[in-house]
């Protein structure tokens, strides 16, 4: 029977679009999950989104429509999260949502039964709560008083609450991290060793009260349960752990591999352990945190508004190339900064240059030469064959080290060594010159066209995870057999039948303009930005209240426009000559060049208040304010000045 491999993704906060680092988590995790079920295993995939919490609760309100309304929306809806994952092409078996009814009844029962073994009492939780990331903190693990994961600021929280006994597990803990490799990149297992276990585990708050959407406590009204203990139980119960709708758990599936971002390796290596040991069940057979996709230096968040948009690099440059650069690029357990630049870079490089002209090129040459199909009597040449044979038997094996690693990007590196390896052929072999004489040459020409074709097989099965509808077009491009597409033919040289009949396709990797395209991407990014800046904002109302006294102290007056010019080496400033009716021009400067030509404000009659003490801007003198209405639109700053009636004469004064 075949060997059963169960790997998981985080489950998503549904609170925004899901941006390209959320995508390149779950890329990784196909990646991995393509490559178990192309070796043979019998794989089960799970996906999903993390639903409950304040943030949502707070976000829903926000919105108006309730908290349900608003996952459903960013889950189902268009361009949502089983929309994205539809499009890159992810093979998730199941799709769990942390509102299902088994999975909230399985959370009631899992939670029930950590209260009667005495791991779950009741107490007083006093401490620090960062909402963002729905964590509970103590006073020690703030950094500078804020959230040690995020930065943002903390709040204060005091409430009646449940606690896990979580302390009580910190020895095992401890062990499991140092003296086995449950965790990995191993590198991890320092920093939580020694910033969380050796200070002292102390019990976690897994309740609240403060807010409602979450999974209730069932036998304890006003509670629910703490978020990530409802989150991290999703693995277990999408397989039907403490509920009837699936019935894997016990045939086998679990334990499983959870991959998971490096952020949240505290909640998987220490937390979910835990609460395992607590309910007596087997522990994940690894945890492997991976590192951040950085944009500008810092990680990618909505919230700080630097997030790349998946959906609009998929549709430039196609969901394969996207998939293969975010796997190649990234050495996945270390972080990574992200650029369109070295996106398109890769692409050029490694999909056009290297693996699409080595196609295109071997392709079009068997056309050329053999009118597609290749000659039975082929002529080996072992001086000049050899490397290029030996590196391709050899490839499986240090791609599967690689993989078995999680570390697809070395994978990656081995499979393109050999496809420069194989266009290196093409210039030692000249096939062109051996085509000038067929019958002479023929039967080698014969060869050096079908070891170029078998690297390509041995290639395209080994890049299948990585790109599986571009490797489906390599295949039909060099005739490959159903039987030398799996993980077994690509174990040695020479299965792609001698006489395999080849057929042209579609270039499978154009070459990007670079300057044209990043030109092209900045502008629809720029719009992007743009459009999801509010309409209209306001400024805030001021809360100070001012006395009627102070306020009638301002003396406004009507003064008409009577020459207006530019301040020399001032980029802001107007200088404003106004007749205030004192029959004395009145001299006042406004910053506000930006908004107005001069020339259009001469013979207006605008809105002064005259009794500010005068000031010098630029050296010259200013003799009072002229009022505007000031607002922003779409991010952009817009003033207008008050121009009022001109049958309002100069000096009248406003009330
Ligand atoms: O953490 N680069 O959800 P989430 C790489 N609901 N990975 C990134 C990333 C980036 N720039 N930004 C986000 C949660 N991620 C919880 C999980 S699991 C029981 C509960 C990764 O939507 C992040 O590291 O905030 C995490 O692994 C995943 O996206 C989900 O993040």
């Amino acid at each position: 029977m075949a060997e059963k491999f169960y790997i998981t993704t985080p489950i998503y906060y549904p609170s925004d679009k899901l941006h390209i680092g959320h995508t390149y988590c779950t890329v990784a995790t196909d990646t991995l999950a393509r490559y178990k079920r192309l070796q043979g295993c019998d794989v089960m995939f799970l996906t999903g989104t993390d639903e409950h919490g304040q943030k949502i609760e707070d976000k829903a309100k926000e919105a108006g429509v309730s908290p349900k309304e608003f996952v459903d929306r960013i889950v189902e809806g268009p361009q949502g999260v089983k929309d994205l994952w539809k499009l890159m092409n992810i093979s998730n078996d199941r799709f769990i949502r942390t509102t299902d009814d088994y999975h909230v009844r399985s959370i009631q029962r899992i939670f029930k039964k950590m209260y009667d073994n005495g791991d779950i009492y009741k107490g007083v939780y006093r401490g620090k709560y960062c909402k963002p990331c729905e964590s509970f903190w103590t006073e020690t693990q703030l950094v500078d008083g804020k959230c040690p994961d995020c930065g943002r600021e903390v709040q204060d929280a005091e409430e009646e609450a449940y606690f896990f006994k979580l302390s009580k597990y910190a020895d095992r803990i401890q062990d499991l991290l140092e003296n086995t490799d449950f965790l990995e990149p191993r590198s991890r297992v320092n920093e939580m060793v020694n910033n969380f276990i050796k200070p002292g585990l102390e019990d976690l708050c897994v309740s609240r009260t403060s807010f409602s959407w979450g999974v209730p406590v069932d036998f304890d009204p006003g509670h629910v349960v703490y978020v990530w203990i409802d989150a991290l139980s999703n693995y277990i119960t999408a397989l039907g752990y403490e509920n009837d709708k699936y019935d894997d758990y016990d045939k086998g599936w679990w334990p499983g591999i959870n991959i998971v971002g490096k952020e949240i390796v505290r909640f998987h290596s220490i937390i979910w352990p835990a609460m395992l040991m607590s309910l007596g069940e087997p522990l994940p057979k690894k945890v492997f945190g991976h590192g951040w996709l950085l944009l500008d230096g810092g990680k990618m968040s909505k919230s700080k508004g630097n997030v790349v948009d998946p959906y609009l690099l998929a549709q430039r440059f196609g969901v394969d190339a996207l998939r293969f650069f975010l796997m190649r690029t990234f050495p996945f357990g270390s972080d990574g900064s992200f650029s369109n630049e070295l996106l398109i870079q890769t692409i050029n490089t490694d999909l056009a240059n290297d693996l699409g002209n080595l196609v295109s090129r071997t392709v079009s040459m068997v056309e050329k030469y053999f009118g597609g199909a290749l000659p039975a009597d082929q002529k080996a040449d072992p001086a000049l064959d050899e490397e290029l044979e030996a590196l391709g038997s050899a490839l499986r094996d240090k791609y599967e080290q690689a993989m078995e690693h999680y570390a697809p990007h070395k994978a990656l590196e081995e499979v393109f060594k050999v496809i420069a390896r194989a266009n290196k052929y093409i210039d030692e072999n000249a096939p062109w010159t051996l085509s000038k004489d067929m019958e002479a040459n023929g039967s080698r020409l014969g060869r050096v066209m079908y070891n170029l074709l078998e690297t390509i097989r041995l290639c395209a099965v080994l890049l299948t995870p990585f790109m599986p509808e571009s490797c489906e077009k390599i295949f039909a491009q060099i005739g490959a057999c159903e039987g030398c597409r799996t993980w077994e033919s690509a174990q040695s040289w020479g299965r792609l039948s001698p006489t395999a009949t080849v057929k042209r396709g579609e270039n499978l990797f154009p070459r990007i303009d670079m300057d044209k395209e990043l030109a092209e991407l900045e502008r629809i990014q720029e719009e992007a930005k743009k459009a999801a800046l509010p309409d209209l904002e306001i400024e805030p109302y001021a809360e100070e209240k001012v006395d009627f006294d102070t306020f009638c102290k301002s003396d406004f007056r009507a003064v008409k426009v009577k020459a207006c010019e530019a301040v020399k080496k001032s980029d802001k400033l107007l200088k404003f000559t106004l007749d205030d009716g004192t029959g004395t021009d009145r001299q006042i400067l406004s910053g506000i060049h930006k908004f107005y030509e001069p020339e259009a404000l001469v013979g207006k009659t605008l809105v002064a208040i005259v009794n500010l003490p005068p000031r010098k801007m630029m050296g010259q003198e200013s003799q009072g304010m002229l009022l505007s209405a000031v607002h922003t639109e779409q991010g952009e700053e817009k003033l207008n000045l008050i121009i009022i009636d001109d049958s309002i004469p100069a000096g009248a004064k406003l009330c």
